[in-house]
């Protein structure tokens, strides 16, 4: 079946396989080198309680969860009859007057086997929609330097905005500290 993946918004409840499902994706991507606020080898109660600490914001309106599901030929007919969890990330909502136009993305990921086929793109649009959905014009998000993660944010219309040089400190050196934005209403970041 040639069909785009579906996208799921809303909140994830522990104990159920879908909430396993971002647990053991989010693992997987740790050990496959992603750089996701853990280094490989993380362990999966780390994970799981950093998930719950996105799912309690998403609970309280402070944050979106959103997933790249597998479509089903049920969910032709019932968009909640999804398959297996693609990818994920975080639309983070914060409410201050001041910055309630802006959002940041957070925990952005694909399957690592299935890299290289358009999810990672299709997910940051996703993300890009949900934030819009919310009234924000401006998105954000943070990146380790020496991933090569800024090129494919640069491809998705994502200018460097900051780099803290050595800002990260990991097992297997320093690394620069990178912020990346965008517009999300057409209009250039930069006049
Ligand atoms: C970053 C990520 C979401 C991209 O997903 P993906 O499905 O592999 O990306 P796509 O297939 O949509 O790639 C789009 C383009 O970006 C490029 N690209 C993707 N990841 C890249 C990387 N890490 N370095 C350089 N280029 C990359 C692809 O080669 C592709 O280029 P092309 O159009 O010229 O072929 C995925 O690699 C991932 O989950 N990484 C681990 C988690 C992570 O580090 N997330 C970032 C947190 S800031």
């Amino acid at each position: 079946m040639l069909r785009s993946p579906d996208v799921a918004t809303g909140l994830v409840e522990p104990g159920t396989a879908a909430y396993d499902e971002l647990v053991d994706l989010w693992v997987r991507v740790n050990d496959a080198g992603g750089a996701v606020g853990f280094e490989p080898g993380a362990p999966r109660a780390q994970v799981a309680a950093s998930l719950d600490r996105r799912l309690a914001d998403c609970a309280e309106g402070r944050a979106e969860l959103v997933r790249l599901v597998e479509p089903t030929i049920a969910s032709w007919d019932d968009p909640s009859a999804y398959g297996p969890v693609l990818g994920f990330g975080f639309v983070d909502l914060p409410q201050p007057r001041n910055i309630a136009h802006r959002t940041r993305l957070y925990a952005v990921m694909v399957d690592p086997q299935r890299r290289g086929r358009n999810l990672g793109r299709l997910l940051l649009g996703s993300l890009h929609a949900c934030a819009r959905e919310h009234g924000r014009e401006i998105v954000d998000l943070g990146y380790r330097g020496g991933t090569g993660l800024g090129d494919f944010y640069a491809t998705c219309g994502y200018v460097e905005t900051g780099r803290i040089p050595g800002g990260l400190r990991l097992s297997t050196g320093d690394r620069d500290d990178v912020t990346m934005a965008r517009r999300l209403d057409g209009h250039p970041l930069h006049g």
